[in-house]
């Protein structure tokens, strides 16, 4: 005899005369009278019924055969990211151009970001612009810290911990770090390489990357020593004629004076540490375009990331809402592209 109260259908069942009184056999476990399956007819999928009709399955193939491809490439993309090797210690990115405007700033931001977020690493974005650098502008409000790298540089000695590093540096909600240049463009005049030397190797201690946002030009001692100093560079373009002949110019020259040898830089080189990034390109490919690029290919750059002109991302960057997720995935694929090249090149 079992001593739990009867469920309501098993009370049903006892005290009904027309229904055969159960087996004899003291203990037996009674057969339930319904199952599952006959109140869920249909699968169940994410708590809703699945009505496998002919127009479901079209509207599922429709979705299919427009979409996963994509879908297919980003997910591979990701499985490469997360793949990535680790930095073994603290990785220095510079990233340069000749040119104003073209989308340095744009581009330490969103590398930095997917490396924070994809790859879990420690990432911190420096400010290093001669004059009113706008990086720091990219965080939001709520999150800004007021506090920038000449502060940093002037307390350094008092900093022991992470937390105590925290008032100098404004947090992205991917987990990135951004450090601010100073208001007065003076005071970062001020800065010699030597400081800027001393200032890198205090914040090796507490991040695995560190990505230079140098401003524009190459010449600049400033520039000088963040380039030496790095790991890896970003070259940043633009897909018009002018711009990109001052970027080859660069990169040659980079070449000549700085061991950056892009003529190594090919696919299974261990010695490529130069990305190329063609930033704000037309959605339409261009005939410039095409005379660019191979332009960079004759330079031994085989490869380079191209990042399209999207208002969206223009918006989300000037109102600091920006999301990668957010964008549409003609945008996100090179930015996530543009985070594999570099973790690619960690050591
Ligand atoms: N791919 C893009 N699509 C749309 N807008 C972009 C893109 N890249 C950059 N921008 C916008 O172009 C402007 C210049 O970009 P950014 O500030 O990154 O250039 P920069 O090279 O750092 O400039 P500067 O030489 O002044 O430091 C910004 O308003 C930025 O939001
Ligand atoms: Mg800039």
């Amino acid at each position: 005899v079992s001593d739990h109260s009867p469920l309501p259908y098993e009370r049903f069942a006892s005290a009904g005369g027309h229904h055969p009184s159960p087996p004899s056999g003291v203990g037996r476990r009674r057969e339930p009278r319904f199952r599952r399956s006959d109140v869920y007819t249909q699968p169940i999928v994410d708590g809703q019924e699945l009505h496998d009709g002919l127009l479901t399955r079209f509207v599922a193939w429709l979705r299919a055969a427009t979409t996963s491809a994509g879908e297919r490439r980003e997910a591979e993309l990701h499985a490469r990211l997360r793949a990535s090797r680790r930095p073994t210690r603290t990785n220095t990115i510079a990233v340069v151009s000749p040119k104003g405007g073209v989308g340095k700033t744009t581009c330490t931001f969103l590398l930095g970001n997917v490396l924070a977020a994809h790859l879990r690493l420690r990432v911190l974005a420096v400010d290093a612009n001669r004059d009113f650098g706008t990086l720091a502008s990219l965080a939001p409000d709520e999150t800004r810290v007021e506090r920038s790298l000449t502060d940093l540089l002037a307390d350094m000695e008092g900093v022991h911990s992470a937390p105590e590093l925290s008032p100098y540096v404004s947090p992205l909600p991917t987990g990135l770090h951004v450090l601010a240049a100073p208001e007065r463009a003076e005071a970062m005049a001020e800065m010699s390489p030597t400081t800027y030397g001393e200032l890198l190797a205090f914040l090796s201690r507490y991040y695995d990357v560190i990505l230079l946002d140098l401003g524009t030009g190459i010449i600049d001692p400033l520039a000088q020593f963040g380039i030496q100093r790095a790991d890896q560079a970003l070259v940043v373009t633009t897909p018009e004629y002018v711009t990109a002949d001052k970027v080859l110019g660069a990169l040659r020259y980079l070449n000549a004076e700085g061991g950056w040898d892009a003529a190594r830089n090919g696919e299974g080189s261990d010695s490529e540490r130069l990305t190329v990034v063609l930033n704000r390109a037309p959605a339409a490919r261009s005939g410039d375009r095409q005379v660019i690029e191979a332009a960079f290919r004759r330079l031994g750059i085989a490869r380079h990331i191209v990042i399209p002109y999207d208002d969206r991302l223009r918006v989300m960057l000037d109102s600091a809402t920006y999301t990668l997720e957010g964008l549409e995935r003609a945008t996100r694929m090179p930015i996530k592209q543009l985070g594999l090249a570099a973790a690619r090149k960690l050591v």
